[in-house]
């Protein structure tokens, strides 16, 4: 949702929380501001982007040795200079940034204007800072105490940090629900979001928990506890992250460099995993919890946006290939609709961040109702993958583009290898078939090489021709269904077109009425099954004057003859087909969005971790 960093040590703090706040600035961009302590606090704070408030801080004081820096997404008031974070006490002695939501804020802010307390901005973090005053004026208590006791009374989502200028010698951070990370440097410490700000100073990191209080001082020592006052041992981690995969390198956004970097990390995702000469796969997470996964009754796969189009993508491979019931929701409609899970369901979330609070509140129910809870996961120590009992890291790197594409191939990787994995394991394919389906996995880093390089010329072209459109439909069959959807959301989300994703038999249903010609409508017509009946649905959709964009296999001679454009991707077997057809439809999008002049890597009104509801 927000970006949240901070600084305490021999440094100039100002460049390094500029710095962290363009490094998170993809998790949300509506604001950005940063306070900085030195012979008195100095706040600069500005809507719009990070380079607003770069801007409008040149020649001001920025000197200092403790800071702290804030990128907003806004849930309570405008996107607007005074809303921006951090927020200021009323006495003008703490200094606090936030990314969540305070849900008894009003309350809490009635109460405070009974004490006196005057606010400036419309934001519920500006009562939490005003709630934390209070109680430290009342009970004249160190900031960490007056920090615990106002959290204890909060209703809702956070991750802070806070500074107070009579003590600049110390940060106090605490989360609940929301993402942070402690940095811990050569006398030095930071703290973010996520390791991203952090990488380049220190690859040492504690993920704190839910309701656990950091504080850390300039002589080097980090305490932790939890809001019930128990002092907890720090777990520090090593996290492997480099600079470069950081950076856009030679690529012109982020979402460019993921889409040409999945042959890397779709091979990255089966590394040590597979291996098809000798015939074994080992997804380590299911091999730790065999039994409930191999008897289990039912799979439940909860996720949000783009991971819950890799859900679908699983709920075909999990029953076609081992036989396993499947239920794919809507991890925001799972959580409230007080739903039968039982002990032998096997709960699959799936979350490139790690942080979605939808899938983690779905988590956390079916593990309260004694679930197996399994995480596909991207980021390494995120919420999610430590509130699991078992999982796998689909290790795609970094993903800064907010529009996931190399976190979906990683994520429906992760998923075929598992299908085929428990497929063979419980008889319900064939080692011809198994093996034929390891070799053919081994393949698809290469074969998306091959159509990224194949393709680029037509999509491009293509993308010149449907850029004006108001509106596109995306149909798909089987396998390539939730390929729809998923090219779908990508359209939308960047070039602001409205698309939908549709069953391609659904759209005899109803959205044929939309047709005409100057509605889009990209088919992704590779299935091998119900290849006539898709055959069928182009001609439909000819037949009402609609412009086809078909996605084929390579050496298709029927349909390139019916559709207006052809887009041709190498074969594969039918389950792997999602690997490659999602590609076009990446790319396609990303070109449109970029021809219309939208920003492609923050789009506007989107964050990258959805950690709030
Ligand atoms: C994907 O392009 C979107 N940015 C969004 O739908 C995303 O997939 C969704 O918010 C879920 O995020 P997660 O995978 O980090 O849980
Ligand atoms: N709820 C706070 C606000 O609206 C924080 C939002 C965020 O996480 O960026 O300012």
């Amino acid at each position: 949702m927000c970006g949240i960093v901070g600084y305490i040590g021999n440094k100039q703090a100002y460049p390094i929380l500029i710095n962290g706040l363009k490094r998170l600035e993809y998790r949300g961009y509506d604001s950005a501001g940063v306070a900085i302590y030195s012979d008195d606090l100095y706040i600069y704070k500005r809507k719009g982007k990070v380079q607003e408030l770069i801007d409008y801080a040149k020649g001001k004081n920025i000197k200092g040795t403790i800071g702290i820096g804030h990128t907003r997404w806004a849930t309570h008031g405008k996107p607007d200079n005074v809303n921006a974070h951090p927020h200021v006490s009323g006495n003008g002695r703490l200094t606090l940034i936030h990314n969540g939501i305070i849900e008894n804020y009003a309350l809490l802010k009635e109460a405070l204007k009974k004490e006196g307390h005057v606010f400036e901005s419309e934001t519920d973090t500006e009562v939490l800072v005003h709630f934390i005053e209070e109680i430290q004026k009342r009970d004249n208590l160190k900031l960490e105490e007056a920090v615990r006791i106002a959290l204890s009374k909060v209703v809702g989502a956070y991750a802070i940090v806070v500074m107070d200028k009579q003590d600049p010698d110390k940060l106090v951070a605490a989360r609940k629900a929301s993402p942070l990370v402690i940095g811990i440097g050569e006398d030095e410490f930071f703290v973010a979001s996520d390791p991203t700000p952090i990488a380049e100073y220190t690859q040492k990191v504690v993920f704190l928990n839910d309701e656990e209080i950091a504080m850390v001082n300039r002589n080097g020592d980090l305490q932790i506890k939890t809001i019930e006052d128990e002092i907890q041992t720090p777990f520090i981690q090593e996290v492997d992250l480099k600079i470069e995969e950081l950076e856009k390198g030679d690529y012109e956004h982020f979402m460019l460099k993921e889409i040409y970097e999945q042959p890397q990390t779709v091979a990255d995702c089966m590394r040590g995993r597979i291996n098809s000469k000798e015939g074994w796969i080992k997804v380590g997470g299911v091999d730790t919890t065999r039994d409930r996964i191999f008897n289990a009754k039912r799979f439940i796969i909860a996720a949000c946006g783009t991971s819950w189009h890799a859900g679908l993508i699983g709920e075909y491979l999990f029953e076609e290939l081992a036989r396993i019931s499947v239920e794919v929701e809507y991890a925001s409609e799972l959580r409230y609709r007080n739903p039968i899970i039982n002990s032998d369901d096997v709960v699959i979330a799936l979350s490139q961040s790690g942080e979605t609070a939808d899938t983690l509140a779905a988590l956390e129910l079916a593990k309260e109702k004694g679930a197996l809870c399994y995480g596909i996961v991207n980021n390494v120590g995120s919420s999610i993958a430590r509130l699991t009992h078992a999982g796998s890291y689909i290790h795609a790197g970094p993903e800064i583009g907010v529009a996931s594409t190399k976190a979906f191939t990683g994520q429906v990787t992760l998923l075929s290898m598992m299908a085929i994995h428990l497929g063979y394991e419980r008889g319900t394919i064939p080692r011809s078939y198994y093996l034929q389906l390891l070799e053919e996995l081994e393949n698809i880093p290469n074969k998306i090489e091959s159509l990224l390089k194949s393709t680029k010329k037509q999509i491009e072209f293509i993308a010149g021709e449907i850029k004006d459109a108001d509106n596109a439909l995306y149909l798909g069959r089987g396998y390539n269904f939730p390929i729809a959807l998923e090219g779908a959301l990508k359209l939308k989300e960047i070039s602001y077109i409205h698309a939908e994703g549709y069953p391609a038999a659904e759209m005899k249903h109803g959205p044929i009425a939309l047709i005409d010609e100057n509605m889009p409508v990209i088919c992704i017509a590779t299935n091998k099954s119900a290849y006539e009946k898709i055959v069928s649905n182009i001609q439909e959709v000819k037949a009402r004057k609609g412009m086809v964009i078909a996605i084929v296999k390579e050496g298709d001679t029927v349909i390139s003859k019916i559709a207006d454009y052809t887009i041709e991707i190498p074969d594969t077997d039918e389950p792997l087909t999602p690997l490659l057809s999602v590609v076009p439809l990446q790319l396609l999008s990303y070109h449109i969005a970029l021809m219309r002049g939208c920003n492609v890597d923050q789009p506007r009104n989107l964050a990258k971790s959805v950690t709030v509801e």
